[in-house]
């Protein structure tokens, strides 16, 4: 099993040496835990592909410092790559832009395009391990199309056996060298992705934290993604995901039918796990992840959902869902 570590200056040492000696180590963030490796050691980057198993065509996020090092990656740094920055980062925002050519940044991170995923987390542990290692990709720590790890031990647990769905031929569990224990993550879903190709277009590649509404007084209105069949505007958007690993899922469910445990929203006698009782979506956010793991372990084979209001967070809560829902009906 992987060693834990509580998240300390000690253990960010550890976690810097291990990551320039070319290793994984799995950090906290503001939004989920991520499978951490050096962006621009190769090696060190194809590993985090095969300890996931995750498909060597969806492309990694790079995570910085600030906008600094971030524009030092890409090949145009806009106004209004800046202007988000400036209002979002430190934070879960991801921007998505041309990648600078010399970038040094390996190859496979960004799975062959032309564009690079950047982000500057806001947790103190991991911006401390980016200042001193330098940029990271880094993944959420799951087994790929797995639900995303909020604490530490949904890491440990998540690797600690190869899932038979990895694409990797190495049937041994992967190989990552601590986890840092930093306590239960803030948001609870994964960042809001914003492409912009050019100084026009703003297209919302992935709903979270940062809504929508926030974005777009910068932006001005949001693009729909152009998606066609061989090159979806960001590969991770056309995959299930976030399954749980046993349980069948129903979404918008008003009541539990037979069989069925029930995960609620608001007032709500009869669930087994309620999101938030108050009806709050930046809460429920908070607790997806966690409840629909809870319900896997207990072994339910059945879960419904309630509906969850589809604006703010709810946004994020539903696109999640919704893939989880899917993998079960491919
Ligand atoms: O909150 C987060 O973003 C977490 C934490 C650990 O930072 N990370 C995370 O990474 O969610 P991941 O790999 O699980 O999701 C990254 C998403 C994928 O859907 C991927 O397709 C998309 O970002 N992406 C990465 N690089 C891209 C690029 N160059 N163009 C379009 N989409 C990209
Ligand atoms: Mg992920």
């Amino acid at each position: 099993m992987t060693p834990v570590y509580p998240a300390n200056p000690d253990t960010v040492t550890h976690a810097v040496a291990a990551l320039k000696a070319g290793q994984l180590v799995a950090l906290p963030t503001e939004t989920v835990y991520g499978l951490a490796a050096l962006a621009k050691h190769d090696m060190a980057v194809a590993q985090v592909f095969a300890a996931k198993g995750r498909p060597q065509f969806n492309p990694l996020i790079v995570h910085v410092t600030d906008a600094a090092q971030a524009a030092s990656l890409a090949a145009r740094w806009t106004p209004t790559a800046q202007a988000l920055a400036d209002r979002f980062w430190p934070g879960p925002l991801t921007l998505v832009l041309p990648r600078r050519v010399d970038a040094p940044v390996a190859p496979l991170a960004c799975a062959g395009l032309d564009t690079i995923a950047l982000r500057a987390p806001a947790h103190p542990i991991t911006q401390a391990i980016i200042a001193q290692a330098g940029p990271l990709v880094m993944p959420s720590a799951n087994p790929s199309g797995r639900l995303s790890p909020t604490r530490a031990v949904d890491v440990a647990r998540g690797f600690a056996q190869s899932p038979s769905h990895t694409v990797s031929a190495d049937d041994r569990p992967p190989h990552i060298a601590c986890i840092l224990d930093a306590g239960a993550t803030n948001h609870g879903v994964e960042s809001t992705v914003i492409g912009l190709p050019d100084e026009r277009t703003a297209t919302l590649l992935r709903a979270g934290p940062v809504s929508t509404d926030t974005i777009t007084a910068i932006t001005g209105p949001l693009t729909q993604p152009n998606d066609t069949p061989n090159a979806p505007a960001s590969p991770g958007r056309t995959l299930s995901h976030y399954a749980p690993a046993r349980a069948q899922l129903r979404i918008n469910a008003q009541t539990p039918g037979p069989g069925e445990a029930y995960i609620g929203f608001g007032p709500c006698p009869w669930c087994v796990i309620n999101l938030s009782p108050t009806g709050d979506v930046v809460e429920a956010a908070a607790n997806i992840f966690t409840a629909l793991r809870a319900m896997d372990d207990a072994g339910f084979p059945q879960i419904a959902v309630a509906p969850i209001p589809n604006h703010g967070l709810g946004l994020a809560i539903n696109d999640r869902l919704s893939r989880a829902q899917t993998l079960h009906n491919l």
